[in-house]
């Protein structure tokens, strides 16, 4: 979705934007644009082209030590030079980038144009740069106070002023912003992938919060008062964000997953009481102790990680435990128990919905932890408490690295509240061993590429397809459907095994592909019932399975990882569905990275 740059100190500007905004290209977005104040106008340069052929055509003469730019995708107007942001007011001397929807736009553009004011884009955003503009106020902050004053909806903000050439002037309401504090220069963003490079001192505005950037500084204010921020080091490089020589970043990212599992696990395994350590959750064992439930909420992949991970901890710790997707939680005005544990599930942490839910949640006095990726987001600040997860930055649209993370952290959730109730130290051992086994169990799966890529070959043809399991298996089921949906545009459903027979079998037949989730468990004999069903039908089958099971049928594809611990199938059984989609999308010859209508993170309603 829409990125911000901004930059205030003594290099010139535009380099440093233009980098920023090929940093946010992975966003996605329809154009881009910069501005930066010369010595005595602002000079804007925007068109509906990329951020490569921005750069290349940046006038001569585009010099200036502060400014702010833009990777837009539209929501109001086309793409189109006009629609690009930087928006200017009509005198020229207001600059403005804007995320976000202002729901009032049309009614202030009405009001500005009769009183005569020319409008020139199609933008809701233009309607700000007239109103700051216009603001009868003494200082920049208090034109910007008086314009937001006017707007309905939401928005991340960043604002520049010919008047007030040593700053920029950012806002914040539902969009996030995001500080970076450099050696006498400070930069801002929407996202940290744009900071990265120039500094690991960051600070997150919160929703209703300002900020003035100065080349010495900066100073934080809402409305009424001035506010104290303290800013978090992000352990992220600026070559997490690249490639590292793979064709994509979600083949990078699949790749990277050992790794990953390894940084989640790191210090937090205790092998002397056979428990984990979660500092972060800010909880002792008496308090822990006192949940009766634990309720999940997550968007998308994550409300799948959350259902497994539901199960993990109703399975292991005994715990009632369930998931729900935060963007339906949030809207149907949930009761609040005080004895549920509440868990927010978050790669972005910057999910307006799981956001949203989570201050529901907090409004109404429950104790919520996130478990989330980005350290220092909107979700993780607004959580009691938590644990990161530490996978590495994520940039494809298709989360893989985060999700396997995500159900890695929820193992850690439910072993620790399990060995703080009746799990006993062999479990405790059992499962750490487990855990520990993951990363080497991972690597041998993402070997088997080759023959991956050829079973997605086959189904990619199949325009739409079936995905079961059950209990464990089932939001692998989801998430491997999910995959497939999002980046190879397939049809594809996910369904309880066991809820094959009470319908969807009328659609199983040789023209339907399913795969099956597996595993060797207590349920495989039903589960292979279910497949001799499927083949009565002469449904094509591919079945995603443990090593050295007889599955009693001749299946079109087997799929065999190494068996875990059956707690820690879902886990494993999801690798190979991530490289199934991948390479389903890259036969039918998609942008697997940045799969159409989607966005990395999804801050808007
Ligand atoms: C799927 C995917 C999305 C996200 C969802 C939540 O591959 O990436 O379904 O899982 O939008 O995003 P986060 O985890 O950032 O809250």
């Amino acid at each position: 979705m829409c990125g911000i740059v901004g930059y205030v100190g003594a290099k010139p500007a535009a380099p440093i934007l233009v980098d920023g905004l090929a940093r946010l290209e992975y966003r996605g977005y329809d154009s881009a644009g910069v501005a930066v104040l010369g010595p005595s106008e602002i000079r804007l340069h925007r068109d509906a082209v990329r951020v490569r052929e921005l750069e290349a055509g940046l006038p001569k003469r585009f010099g200036g030590k502060s400014g702010i730019g833009h990777t837009r995708w539209a929501t109001h107007g086309v793409p189109s030079q006009q629609n690009a942001h930087p928006q200017l007011s009509a005198d020229g001397r207001v600059a403005v980038v804007h995320n976000g929807i202002i729901d009032n736009a049309a009614q202030l553009r009405a009001e500005l144009e009769a009183d005569g004011v020319p409008l020139t884009s199609d933008t809701d955003t233009e309607v700000l740069a007239h109103l700051i503009a216009r603001a009868p106020a003494d200082t920049l902050e208090d034109a910007v106070l008086t314009a937001l004053g006017r707007i309905e909806g939401t928005y991340g903000i960043a604002v520049l002023h010919q008047a007030h050439p040593d700053r920029v002037v950012v806002a914040r309401n539902g969009s996030p912003i995001i500080l970076g504090i450099g050696d006498r220069e400070m930069h801002v963003a929407s996202d940290t992938a744009a900071l990265v490079r120039y500094t690991k001192q960051v600070v997150h505005l919160d929703d209703g919060e300002l900020a003035t950037l100065r080349a010495d500084g900066y100073q934080t204010f809402t409305r009424d008062a001035r506010t104290t921020k303290t800013a978090v080091t992000v352990d992220w490089d600026a070559s997490d964000y690249g490639t590292d020589g793979h064709e994509h970043f979600m083949h990078k990212e699949i790749a990277e997953q050992p790794d990953a599992v390894r940084r989640i696990l790191k210090g937090r395994l205790d092998e002397r009481f056979h428990t984990v350590r979660l500092g972060g959750l800010e909880m002792d064992a008496r308090e822990l102790r006192e949940f009766r439930r634990v309720k999940i909420l997550g968007c998308g992949s994550a409300y799948y990680a959350g259902q497994a991970g539901a199960q993990f901890i109703e399975e292991v710790a005994r715990i009632p435990a369930d998931a729900e997707p935060a963007s339906e939680f949030r809207y149907r005005n949930p009761v609040i128990e005080k004895d549920t544990l509440y868990v927010a599930v978050s790669q972005s942490g910057e999910t307006y919905d799981t956001l949203v839910a989570v201050q529901e949640l907090k409004r109404k006095g429950g104790r919520v932890i996130g478990l989330v990726n980005a350290v220092g987001s909107s979700i993780a600040r607004e959580c009691d408490g938590g644990v990161y997860l530490h996978a590495g930055p994520e940039v494809a649209v298709a989360s893989t690295k985060a999700l396997t993370n995500m159900l890695v952290g929820f193992a850690l959730l439910g072993l620790h509240l399990g060995r703080i109730r009746d799990v006993s130290p062999a479990d405790g051992r059992r499962l750490i061993q487990a855990l520990q086994a993951l990363p080497e169990q991972i690597e041998a799966i993402v070997g088997d590429e080759e023959h991956l890529a050829a079973v997605a070959k086959e189904l990619a043809t199949a325009p739409s397809l079936f995905f079961v399991g059950r209990t464990r298996g089932f939001p692998v089921a989801r998430e491997g459907a999910q995959k497939l949906k999002e980046i190879s545009y397939r049809h594809a459903e996910a369904y309880q095994t066991s809820e094959l027979k009470h319908g969807p079998l009328a659609l199983v037949g040789p023209e339907l592909p399913t795969v099956a989730i597996v595993p060797d468990d207590e349920l495989l004999d039903r589960n292979l019932g279910a497949l001799q069903e499927i083949s009565a039908r002469s449904g094509p089958l591919t079945v995603v399975t443990h090593d050295g099971v007889d599955l009693g049928v001749a299946p079109a594809h087997v799929i065999a990882v190494p068996k875990s611990e059956p707690e820690l199938d879902p886990l494993l059984l999801t690798i190979p569905l991530q490289l199934l989609a991948y390479h389903a999308a890259l036969t039918l010859g998609h942008d697997v990275d940045k799969p159409r209508n989607l966005a990395k993170s999804v801050t808007v309603e």
